[in-house]
């Protein structure tokens, strides 16, 4: 079988890798697209060597833009690709631009589409990751599932059950692989960081960042947080040039209260959640990660597509008010650390399942 993979963004890089290992022991050939949504090494070079993944075999290099503008060239640019691999199956990852592009022009093109990590709602359409989530799910073939209430979701909006395979998890398959990687890294020592004695907080939704009065609300909450512990922010360059725009710059750095430091790769900052106090984010795949080490989440966002790590007791949701933020985190510093949780078949071996899933179904 030949399968064509395609990752753009961050994300996605973690949750290809163990697919595309598994897929080399079953003999499958698999076929790498790389759309470019992501450009910056440390959003994208850094994570595909740390991971072991191929150098992509197409880049497309479609860079920013708007949605629809992004969208738009990543389609344009893989349905030539698409045309001359004819691959058995395309598979997409995850709730970014690139994966709803990747996976209309596949099916557009009668090739069909897996989509790893299907059925996930936050029943939030203001989130652009919502609308591609929806509509992956409706144009997919195959449809993996990390967690149980996704199944009901994609059952509730009609897709049959016999399409959708309860996997488990293939980024925690990433995390499991490298966990002791980054038990050897030093980068608590290079940041002089006391051990479980910071917070690590990261931040890109439009909903936090493109407001000045929300982001410089946030910041302003966690220098409050930084007269308790050390604030690290390794800050994505989304939020750079918010805070950039919005002259909230000056107010960190990395010699200011909160230490606002370049993104980090993937070991090191696999270290940086296990070893921290608290974690305070916006991000959907920290919310789970911080499940599997047992470091606590509070996710600024008023929902999540990710309930099983609100039921599982490591996470929970604060919004984005500077009030709240400062008390909730002071309540988490003063309660004892939760115990690591595993959610059904986050074990390790998401990926295997879901090669040999495609494998069994083999382009029927
Ligand atoms: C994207 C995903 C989001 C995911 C996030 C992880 C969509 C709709 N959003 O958000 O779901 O959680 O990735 O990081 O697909 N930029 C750079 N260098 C880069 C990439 C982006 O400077 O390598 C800056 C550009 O100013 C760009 C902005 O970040 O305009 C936003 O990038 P984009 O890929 O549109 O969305 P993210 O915010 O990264």
């Amino acid at each position: 079988m030949k399968i064509l993979h395609v990752v753009g963004a961050r994300p996605n890089f973690m949750k290809v890798a163990p697919v595309i290992r598994a897929l080399e022991t079953l003999h499958a050939t698999n076929v790498l697209v790389h759309t470019g949504q992501h450009y910056d090494r440390a959003l994208s070079q850094t994570f595909l060597d740390e991971l072991g993944l191929p150098t992509p075999d197409v880049h497309l290099e479609v860079g920013s833009g708007s949605h629809a503008e992004q969208t738009a060239r990543i389609m344009e640019r893989i349905e030539p690709v698409l045309v001359e691999q004819q691959p058995d199956l395309t598979v997409v990852v995850g709730d970014v631009n690139s994966t709803i592009a990747a996976s209309l022009v596949s099916a557009k093109l009668l090739l069909p589409v897996a989509h790893v990590e299907a059925g996930l709602r936050s029943f939030d359409r203001s989130m652009p990751e919502e609308i591609n989530r929806v509509v992956t799910d409706r144009l997919s073939t195959l449809l993996f599932t990390t967690s149980p209430e996704a199944e009901e979701n994609l059952v509730h909006e009609g897709i049959e059950r016999a399409r959708i395979h309860f996997v488990g998890n293939p980024m925690i398959d990433s995390l499991t692989n490298h966990l002791d990687q980054a038990r050897g890294s030093s980068i608590l020592e290079t940041l002089r960081l006391p051990d479980r004695g910071y917070a690590l907080v990261t931040l890109h939704r439009p909903s936090n960042v493109d407001d000045a009065a929300t982001l410089g609300g946030i910041l302003k909450a966690l220098a409050d947080l930084a007269t308790d512990l050390p604030v690290l922010f390794p800050a994505h360059p989304r939020t750079v040039k918010m805070m950039r725009a919005h002259g909230l710059d000056e107010l960190i750095g990395d010699a200011g209260p909160v230490r606002c430091v370049e993104p980090i790769g993937y070991i090191d900052f696999l270290r940086l959640m296990d070893r921290a106090q608290i974690v305070l984010t916006d991000s959907g795949g920290i919310q789970e990660e911080t499940t599997i080490l047992g470091t606590p989440c509070l996710t600024l966002r008023q929902n999540t597509e990710r309930p099983i790590t609100i039921e599982m007791g490591t996470n929970k949701l604060i919004g984005s008010d500077p009030g709240v933020l400062v008390r909730e985190a002071r309540a988490v510093l003063a309660a004892p650390r939760p115990e690591p949780q595993r959610p059904p078949l986050w074990d390790g071996h998401a990926g295997e399942r879901i090669a040999d899933a495609i494998v069994s179904w083999g382009g029927d």
